[in-house]
């Protein structure tokens, strides 16, 4: 396996398992696994289609264990999966791990408004821990606007003297993030690509600058990208060419791959709107 990326940022071009099994054991410090969902989406020359769900969840606890053997004993993991699936994975996870938080990615509108049954408006993720008296939690890096009692100048008369009500807190286990779109300036050619706010909430509240993050299915490679705006290490691959050519540019790792320019999206919506911004406000008559 080549490391298409530097010492601190690793990028591999490779199958997760190979990738995951080619690490020592008990070195990495944040896992997040956002695996292809068995629903069907076009990742290229990859299926996201298993011939049935046993293969699937088969795969998937395959690689969640060795995810596992590779965390230091004060690691995290993140898992997604669909919300079909998150079942087994939390099932299987509180075998060896303890589960610290269902974490609900909240985000605007489906894509497609149902007309049947309740629109999918989320997905689950699964937050894990080896031990749960040890392990790193950044609360403080991580707070959000408290909508309650401060924004309205509330005092609390619980407390001894009464206090005015804290306007930050630590954020619940709903969290809400548009997806990205296209007209989003971190955009990228890919169909499940998850957003930076998500993984800078992840990565903040569960390393630290200087610890090893890794993330076997990179896609745009969003966790790599965040991580080295951190000051994390970072361990990545993907099983296919086109995001391995994304995530080189993204952390700045390559200007080309295999003599090709790497280029980022072009948008022709921005065409659209140059034209239109230099189009006279009142034509003249
Ligand atoms: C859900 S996407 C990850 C999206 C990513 N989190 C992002 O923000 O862009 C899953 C990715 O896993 C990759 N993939 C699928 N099977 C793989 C395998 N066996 N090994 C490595 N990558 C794989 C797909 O090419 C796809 O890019």
């Amino acid at each position: 396996m080549k490391n298409l990326g530097t010492d601190d940022f690793r990028i591999y071009l490779c199958d997760a398992i190979d990738m995951l099994s080619s690490l020592d054991d008990g070195s990495i410090d944040l896992i997040f696994a956002d695996p292809p969902y068995n629903i069907g989406k076009n990742f290229g020359k990859c299926k996201d289609k298993w011939n049935n769900e046993e293969e699937y969840i088969k795969w998937c606890y395959n690689w969640l264990d060795i995810c596992i053997k590779k965390l230091k004993n004060d690691g995290s993991i993140y898992v997604m999966a669909s919300t079909q699936a998150m079942p087994y994975f939390d099932i299987h996870m509180r075998k060896s791990m303890y589960v610290m938080g269902r974490i609900i990615w909240n985000y605007d509108s489906s894509g497609v408004q149902a007309q049947n049954y309740f629109g999918s408006m989320y997905e689950p993720i699964l937050f894990c821990v080896k031990d749960k008296h040890n392990y790193t939690f950044n609360s403080q890096d991580i707070l959000v606007e408290a909508k309650t009692g401060a924004k309205r100048k509330l005092i609390d008369y619980r407390k001894n003297p009464p206090q005015p009500y804290n306007s930050e807190k630590v954020p619940g286990n709903v969290w809400h993030f548009p997806r990205v779109r296209y007209r989003m300036e971190e955009y990228e050619k890919h169909p499940t690509q998850k957003p930076v706010a998500l993984l800078e909430r992840i990565i903040k509240a569960s390393s630290n600058k200087g610890d090893t993050v890794a993330d076997p299915f990179g896609g745009t490679f969003t966790t790599a990208y965040v991580a080295k705006q951190l000051g994390r290490k970072v361990i990545s691959c993907d099983i296919e060419k086109e995001y391995i050519k994304i995530g080189l540019r993204r952390l700045k790792l390559a200007t080309e791959f295999e003599g090709t320019r790497l280029k980022p999206v072009n948008k022709c919506y921005k065409k659209n709107i140059e034209q239109k911004e230099s189009l006279p406000l009142f034509p003249k008559l």
